[in-house]
């Protein structure tokens, strides 16, 4: 990312040089270039903002024409450049008629088609930028007549081919940009003749075999960038000899070898270095510090042995260090991790990650000295022995903490307060014993707190409740005791709650209150005592709930019902009894129960998922009966009255069969609608029981290819959507902010604020979210069938009416939800169908809430004003759906039976 950046802004510096650049004409002949002109034009077939359809006029002398510009005696042209214009087309072979041509610049349009060989016959030829656009083919061969070219990007195309051989023929090249495209083959040696070269970017193609060794006669090189492509064997050391280079990206390949352990002055001007997920092995060189102006580090996921080297402490512009995942150690002269002290003089450092590595050894107290900008401290799993210093506490900027799956001992330290960014605590696989300080309270931006797996005793703070940011509070497999603070409840944001293995008890009654985030929560394997609580039927997005293995009794509540979105219930292991209510047949996303081991009796139901549950669900409890398969004794006698109804409706269905298309359509949906109206306001559906976790920035980074063009399912108004697959194997929807972009930051809290409080079976469900100073993103649910505009405006696809009015209903109950289903109705405002995301099962799923509003109630006539979408209708003075909207959308459907189709304003009105 930072890389691509840094290329860009390199780039753009290069051509602006060379706008300048003006070529003395020979010929007077400028009829040429008109036509050529006219000839590129007409192979623009769409032009958005039809700026060539206006400008480019022949009443208008060409040179004045927009992106042109004209050797000044001669009137010839010597620039085209038209970049950002979001151009469709193909490049007409006449360009090549342009001989004047110095450069040619279609920067972030969309042509697509073969660079045309006729390109060859520019011979003045000095910048050819192609960087963002749809190019396919081979670079052709002609291409290397143009002798003066001196900068050459055809970065994020889909070319494909070798990287060609004559490259080298072209004496004056200094930047040459091929990557992000399906280039093969392998690196040519021959490269090695460009001595001119500066910047060299193959990156993110399908190039094997090995890293030319002749890349050491680049001795001008400031930046090269080869990482995700296949390339092999060890890395040649010279290029550690290339003292120009200011970037060196190599990550994500096969190579493997170790870095030169003494190399004179090594690589002076170094600021970037990316060696991650390779073969590397072998020490991190001392002599590292002598590349004195670096600023970023990563080398995760390679085999690093040795000491993490304490020279690294020299490095005063460091920024990020990243050694995750290696076999690192500390030094062996101590007991401490010395290396730690030693970064304490890089007062820059941002981020430090040093996970997986068996580091064996104890914090320093000098950690409280590590430079206040430090955002992130991240060393689990590193073998970290001894207490957590109280130092630590100094750490103010300190977003994210992580020391989880060590050996730590001792108690959380009070001075923990003085971290007041922290947002994500991570403690848990640990030995940290005592009671959890009071001060942790204070942590107002805490979202996360996972000190789950040590032996944390005492109480939960009953201060709990002002961590109101709190999403996921885990402190199960602990000694804590006493009762749950009433506070807690007041938690209203979280979404997943594990208290489970600790000594708790007391009853849950009285304290308790609805929290409607919470997704999971697990109380099991503690002392609890009393009634199960009623109140728990308004959790209305609960998914998981576990009170096993408590003291807990009298009835199943019948509020329990209302949990219709529950797929996971555990109640095992209690003294519950009574019945198991009818009405629990409802719970149809149930996909596990557990009752055993209680006192209920009567009928087990048999409707509903419990069609699906075996005898181990209800094993060991008093008096159950119901039927054979749940190994209890039948409970009586039943009406046989049911099968003859299905046996009469299997004559009656021809019949109806034989009815109008359109009369199927107005039942199916007034019986989805009505069913949808009576679960009122729980039309939630349902939702696997993954829960919400965090996902570091290195992970979103991996499951996407680095953000990888090749991933990219879509870009908006504010940026880009990847496709990603996340450590776990879930396939996910990325939405990756461009911040560059104005609104881009009020964009994504729009986002956050309403997906936080939003759960419909036909909303886009959010994952997680990342968020650090140069990037915002947000984990989606991956729709794999697109979007709406995808099968309505495209002919490969095509949807049947059934799907047609199956979307329409699930995108007005979406909205119904929104308007209707909570206390503060949220607005979408950006309705359309390249919104409306379909999955597996062609459910619709309404999503981009970029500009959304939730509507504070009597503020509602103002906001509406500045309202996106035309023909979307917010809930304004209560505009209810089900009694106006809806009808409507039903008679156009009916109106257009024979040829129905639905149409943008219908789905947007819709
Ligand atoms: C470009 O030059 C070729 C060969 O000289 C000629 O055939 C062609 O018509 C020219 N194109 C235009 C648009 O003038
Ligand atoms: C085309 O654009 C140029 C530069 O923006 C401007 O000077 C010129 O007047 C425009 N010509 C027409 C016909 O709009
Ligand atoms: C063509 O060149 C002549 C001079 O050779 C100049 O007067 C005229 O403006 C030019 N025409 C165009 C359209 O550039
Ligand atoms: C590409 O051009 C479009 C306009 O066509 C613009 O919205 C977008 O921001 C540009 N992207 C980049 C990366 O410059
Ligand atoms: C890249 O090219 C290879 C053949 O060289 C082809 O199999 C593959 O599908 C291409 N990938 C993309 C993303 O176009
Ligand atoms: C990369 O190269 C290795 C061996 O050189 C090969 O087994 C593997 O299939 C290649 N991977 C890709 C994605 O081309
Ligand atoms: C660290 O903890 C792990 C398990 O938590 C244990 O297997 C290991 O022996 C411990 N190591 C030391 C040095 O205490
Ligand atoms: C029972 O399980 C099967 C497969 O897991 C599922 O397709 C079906 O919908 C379930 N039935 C009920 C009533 O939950």
């Amino acid at each position: 990312m930072l890389m691509g950046r840094l290329f860009t802004v390199s780039l753009i510096g290069v051509l602006l040089l060379h706008s300048c650049t003006v070529s003395l004409a020979l010929s007077s002949s400028n009829f040429t270039d008109l036509s050529a002109l006219l000839a590129f034009k007409s192979e623009i077939k769409i032009d958005p903002n039809n700026i060539l359809g206006s400008n480019w006029t022949e009443t208008e002398n060409f040179c004045n024409w927009v992106g042109v510009s004209c050797s000044r005696r001669r009137q010839r042209v010597t620039a085209l450049s038209l970049r950002n214009m979001g151009l469709q087309g193909t490049i007409s072979p006449h360009v090549g008629n342009l001989s004047f041509l110095v450069k040619f610049d279609l920067y972030n349009n969309s042509f697509h088609g073969h660079l045309i060989p006729e390109i060859g016959h520019l011979r003045r030829l000095v910048v050819l930028n192609m960087h963002r656009n749809l190019m396919e083919g081979a670079i052709p061969t002609s291409l290397h007549q143009c002798q003066k070219l001196e900068v050459i990007s055809l970065s994020t195309n889909k070319f494909t081919g070798v990287i060609p051989n004559w490259l080298s023929s072209l004496p004056s090249l200094h930047t040459l940009f091929l990557g992000r495209n399906n280039f093969s083959g392998t690196i040519p040696a021959s490269l090695g003749n460009n001595s001119k070269l500066q910047w060299l970017g193959l990156e993110r193609n399908n190039l094997h075999g090995s890293i030319p060794n002749e890349i050491e006669n680049l001795q001008n090189l400031k930046g090269i960038d080869l990482h995700a492509n296949n390339l092999t064997a060890l890395i040649p050391l010279a290029i550690f000899n290339i003292s120009s280079l200011q970037i060196l990206s190599l990550s994500q390949n096969h190579l493997s070898g170790t870095l030169p352990s003494s190399f004179g002055l090594w690589l002076p001007n170094l600021e970037q270095l990316y060696l991650g997920i390779n073969y590397f092995s072998g020490n991190i060189p001392l002599y590292i510090s002598n590349c004195s102006q670096l600023k970023y580090i990563q080398l995760p996921l390679n085999q690093f042995s040795g000491p993490v080297p304490t020279s690294l402490g020299q490095l005063e512009h460091l920024q990020e260090l990243d050694l995750e995942i290696n076999q690192l150690t500390s030094q062996s002269d101590s007991l401490e991790l010395s290396f730690l002290t030693s970064l304490t003089r890089c007062r820059s450092l941002e981020k430090l990650y040093i996970s997986g590595n068996p580091l064996n050894g104890l914090l320093p107290v000098s950690i409280g000295n590590l430079s206040s900008s430090l955002q992130d401290f991240v060393a689990y799993s590193c073998q970290i022995k001894g207490p957590i210093p109280k130092e630590i506490g100094s750490l103010r900027n300190l977003n994210q903490l992580d020391l989880s799956e060590n050996n730590m001992t001792g108690s959380i330290p009070s001075t923990i307060k003085g971290m007041k960014s922290l947002q994500r605590l991570y403690l848990h696989g640990n030995q940290l014993e005592q009671s959890i300080p009071r001060e942790i309270c204070v942590l107002s931006n805490l979202g996360e707190m996972e000190l789950q797996s040590n032996r944390l005793s005492g109480s939960i703070p009953s201060c709990i409740g002002n961590l109101s940011h709190l999403l996921i509070l885990l402190l199960n497999s602990n000694s804590l005791s006493l009762s749950i603070p009433p506070s807690l409840w007041n938690l209203e944001n979280l979404l997943s709650l594990n208290l489970s293995s600790n000594s708790l008890g007391g009853s849950l009654h009285g304290n308790m209150r609805v929290l409607k985030m919470l997704q999971s929560i697990d109380l099991s394997r503690n002392k609890f005592s009393g009634n199960l609580p009623t109140i728990l039927g308004g959790f209305q997005s609960l998914s998981s709930l576990n009170l096993s293995h408590n003291s807990f009794w009298g009835p199943i509540p019948e509020s329990f019902r209302e949990l219709i979105t529950l797929d996971y219930m555990d109640l095992s292991h209690n003294n519950i009894s009574g019945s198991i209510p009818k009405s629990m047949v409802a719970l149809s996303h149930l996909q596990y129960l557990n009752l055993s081991f209680n006192n209920l009796s009567g009928e087990i139901p048999s409707e509903g998922p419990f069609a699906n549950f075996t005898a181990a669900s209800f094993v060991e409890n008093e008096a159950l009966c119901g039927l054979p398969i749940f190994q209890v004794p039948p409970c009586g006698s039943h009406s046989n009255q049911e099968s003859k109804a299905k046996f009469i409706l299997k004559f009656i269905l021809p019949a109806i069969a034989l009815m109008s298309i359109a009369i199927a359509v107005i039942v199916i949906i007034l019986i989805k609608y009505q069913k949808s109206n009576m679960e009122t306001p729980n039309t939630i559906n349902v939702l696997p029981s993954v829960e919400h976790r965090m996902i570091s920035y290195q992970e979103l980074r991996h499951a996407t290819n680095d953000f990888s063009e090749d991933n990219i399912l879509g870009v908006g108004s504010f940026g880009s959507v990847f496709k990603g697959v996340l450590f776990d194997g879930t396939t996910v929807a990325v939405k990756l902010l461009n911040l560059h972009l104005e609104g881009a930051f009020k964009s994504f809290e729009a986002e956050c604020k309403v997906l936080a409080r939003v759960r419909h079976r036909n909303l886009v469900r959010v994952i997680s979210s990342c968020s650090n100073p140069e990037l915002r993103a947000v984990v989606l649910q991956y729709m794999p069938n697109g979007s709406l505009e995808k099968w309505l405006y495209s002919h490969n696809y095509c949807l049947n009416l059934f799907q047609r009015v199956s979307i329409m209903v699930d995108v007005a109950l979406a909205l119904e939800y929104l308007h209707h289903g909570q206390s503060e109705p949220v607005v979408h405002c950006d309705l359309k169908p390249s919104n409306v995301l379909l999955d597996d099962d062609m459910v619709a799923h309404v999503g981009d809430f970029g500009i959304a509003k939730i509507l504070v109630e009597k503020k509602s006539t103002t906001q509406t004003k500045t309202l996106g979408t035309l023909g979307y209708i917010a809930p304004g003075k209560h505009l209810d759906l089900g009694k106006i909207i809806f009808p409507r959308l039903l008679s156009q459907i009916l109106y257009h039976i024979d040829h129905i189709r639905i149409h943008k304003n219908l789905i947007i009105y819709a």
